[in-house]
């Protein structure tokens, strides 16, 4: 039951049985946070953030891929933090952080830029898809997995909850630890661990409005804060097929009973799903209901962003706390590291 956050903790805890377990993940600063990342990534960010070592970031260097605007970038970058805090993330627990505050990130992804062809780059996703539509990808997007691999791996992350769509990075991040073990490590003593991802089947790809994944790049989110008029002017204009409404409906074909299962518990999930086989329930009913359920689940976690939102002095040193104490473990990993390489270094 994927709203539940004890089950949420079972199953992310069955992932992270080791003592060992240290969970990494990141977010993008590109634009609003919607219910895919949330139901996808985020929520699984809080059930662990408190149990085990934890790192999670703003990846800022990241979404210079796509966000070639100061205030803009600051502004989203500062609203994940909000976001976050927001959303129940204990500071004191865990680590939050801006990216471009451990700056050795850069310098690990350019030791492990030597160790992928081009060519493997070139299959990347995100990648594809731009030439694919006959767009000129920056570099910075090509690379973009080795970048993440370095996030994951100079933390010794063991374990990185995500959405579906981050697979393939994953892979890579593996790929390139045990590519660097054996090159530049005594069998024995390998010094990157292998991390796994966490995906959840139920959650792995929230769809958008338009039944597509949700995702800021096809304008088809529902923003977690969105409230009001903007909320159900998006979530009335889900799209669903033209069956009338007293004809039975197949809820597990419509993109409206998708997102209410995200909240519904399994005794209203059932309840909702026979409405619609039985007929005489119409769209503008799972619409209306998915809308209270939305607001319901967000309401408080909203009052709390928009009262963060007016303290961003008390965010920023949250911030700056977490990326202190990242930076100091990402030194300690880099020095292992370059000593590994052979990077000889002349300073304390
Ligand atoms: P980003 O910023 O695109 O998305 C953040 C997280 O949200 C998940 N997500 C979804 N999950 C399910 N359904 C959806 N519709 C959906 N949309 C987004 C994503 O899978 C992701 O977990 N490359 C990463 C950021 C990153 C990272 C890392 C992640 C950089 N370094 C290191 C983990 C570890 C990204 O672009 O996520």
């Amino acid at each position: 039951m994927p709203h539940d956050p004890v089950t949420v903790q079972a199953e992310t805890d069955d992932a992270a049985s080791s003592t060992e377990t240290t969970v990494v993940s990141g977010i993008q600063p590109s634009g609003q946070l919607h219910l895919g990342n949330y139901f996808g990534a985020i929520r699984q960010h809080i059930a662990l953030h408190d149990q085990h070592e934890s790192y999670f970031f703003i990846v800022n260097y990241h979404a210079l891929t796509s966000v070639q605007d100061n205030a803009l970038l600051e502004a989203y970058t500062m609203d994940v933090a909000t976001t976050y805090l927001a959303l129940g993330f204990d500071p004191e627990a865990s680590h939050l952080f801006i990216q471009s505050d451990v700056p050795e990130v850069t310098e690990l992804a350019w030791i492990f830029y030597n160790l992928i062809p081009v060519s493997r780059l070139e299959l990347g996703v995100s990648y594809k898809e731009k030439v694919e539509r006959g767009m000129t990808p920056n570099a910075g997007l090509l690379n973009y997995p080795v970048l993440q691999a370095a996030d994951i791996l100079i933390y010794g992350g063991t374990l990185v909850p995500v959405g579906a769509d981050q697979k393939q990075h994953i892979e890579m991040t593996r790929d390139l630890a045990q590519k660097f073990n054996s090159t530049f490590c005594p069998d024995d003593a390998p010094l990157f661990p292998m991390p796994e991802p966490l995906i959840l089947d139920d959650v792995a790809v929230v769809p958008g409005i338009d039944g597509q994944k949700m995702s800021k790049s096809y304008g088809n989110t529902i923003g977690l804060f969105d409230e009001g008029k903007t909320l159900k002017k998006k979530v009335m204009s889900i799209v669903t097929d033209s069956t009338p409404l007293d004809a039975p409906k197949d809820p597990d074909a419509c993109n409206v009973f998708a997102l209410i299962k995200l909240f519904a518990s399994d005794a209203r999930r059932a309840e909702i799903a026979a409405n619609y086989r039985a007929g005489g329930y119409g769209y503008g009913h799972a619409k209306k209901e998915l809308l209270g359920m939305i607001d319901d689940y967000f309401g408080e976690a909203r009052e709390r962003y928009y009262d963060l939102k007016d303290r961003p002095d008390y965010v920023r040193d949250i911030l700056r706390e977490g990326g202190k104490q990242a930076r100091a473990q990402a030194r300690a990993y880099m020095a292992r590291v370059r000593e590994a390489v052979g990077l000889v270094t002349t300073y304390e």
